[in-house]
């Protein structure tokens, strides 16, 4: 197949594992920064340049898209659809994905576990907005925060009523949620791949820290999820629409409840802490979906 990858630069490690993994595979694969992509829109066709030159023909992207990019890279990316090459995640399901508060919505919508999560706007509604969620510690998120920067805990309601206030004078949208304290620190990524967990690792904060994200100093190590933990992780990904995802999962002593639904998963800690070549998965998963679409469209026809 002829494959474009979705990424701002080549030399990061998942970009350049998804390269090596096309090429081992005998696809043909370039990488496209999606900033350098632009389009003509009009009735009678669209056409896409890259860097002064038509592109067009790709059976598949592959999006890296980067939180920073987020709405012209996913612009790009349905151009791409509406020219009709296949995407594991589409640019709906990445702007679904990137919203923590609409994820929310639908997955707990679909009976999916969370921690019990608030929202507000009013200043005047925060004291009772505090109440529905029940007494702190609170943890408080930016609602389009990564990496765990802007993932916070407060431990009395005055702090949490502070930080509230803070956010809403920097004009910030956030959630409060229940503090999971008996993860200790610990979360689980679920690597999903086509319906299927491929890869898991448990990942542990740096002491003295809540969050257990590699970018904050959390560790990683390889393991298996439970029937229960694949089957959330498979489910939250297929209500969000994505092919791929990475799925954070915390250990709760109510089961499993999912934090946050990645929809441009990294793969060098998966890869590393697991062994599984995560990176071949996906790209065979994109085959296959490339080699079905004709029969796809035959059968829609129909
Ligand atoms: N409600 C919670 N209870 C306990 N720990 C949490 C909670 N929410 C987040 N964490 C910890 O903080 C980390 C970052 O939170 P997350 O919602 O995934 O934000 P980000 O998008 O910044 O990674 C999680 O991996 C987890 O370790
Ligand atoms: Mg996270």
């Amino acid at each position: 197949m002829k494959l474009a990858i979705l990424s701002r630069n080549t030399k990061l490690y998942s970009t350049r594992r998804l390269v090596e993994a096309s090429r081992d595979r005998g696809h043909s694969v370039r990488v496209l920064d999606p900033l350098r992509c632009y389009m003509r829109i009009a009735s009678d066709g669209f056409q896409m340049h890259y860097k002064g030159r038509e592109i067009a023909g790709y059976h598949a992207v592959i999006p890296r898209i980067g939180a920073s990019v987020t709405r012209y890279g996913s612009a790009v990316l349905r151009q791409f659809e509406l020219m009709d090459s296949y995407s594991p995640n589409t640019s709906d399901a990445i702007l679904r994905a990137r919203d923590k508060l609409r994820s929310h919505q639908l997955l707990a919508a679909q009976g999916i576990g969370l921690p019990a999560t608030v929202f507000g706007d009013n200043p005047d509604d925060t004291a009772d907005l505090l109440s529905m969620l029940g007494p702190p510690p609170h943890v408080i998120k930016l609602n389009e925060g990564t990496q765990g920067a802007g993932v916070m805990l407060t431990e009395k309601l005055s702090a949490s009523k502070g930080v509230i206030e803070a956010l809403r004078g920097l004009y910030a949208n956030f959630l409060v949620q229940e503090f999971v304290a008996e993860a200790k620190g610990a979360d689980l990524r679920c690597f999903v791949v086509g319906g299927k967990v491929v890869a898991a690792m448990k990942r542990q904060a740096p002491k003295g820290d809540f969050r257990s994200n590699l970018h904050r100093g959390g560790t990683a190590k390889g393991v298996r999820a439970s029937a229960a933990e694949q089957d959330v992780a498979v489910r939250a990904a297929q209500v969000l629409g994505l092919g791929v995802a990475g799925v954070d999962l915390i250990r709760s002593a109510r089961g499993p409840l999912v934090l946050e639904v990645n929809a441009s998963p990294g793969l060098e800690g998966i890869e590393e802490a697991s062994g599984v070549d995560v990176a071949v998965e996906i790209v065979d998963y994109v085959a296959g979906r490339v080699r079905e679409k004709p029969a796809r469209r035959l059968a829609a026809r129909r």
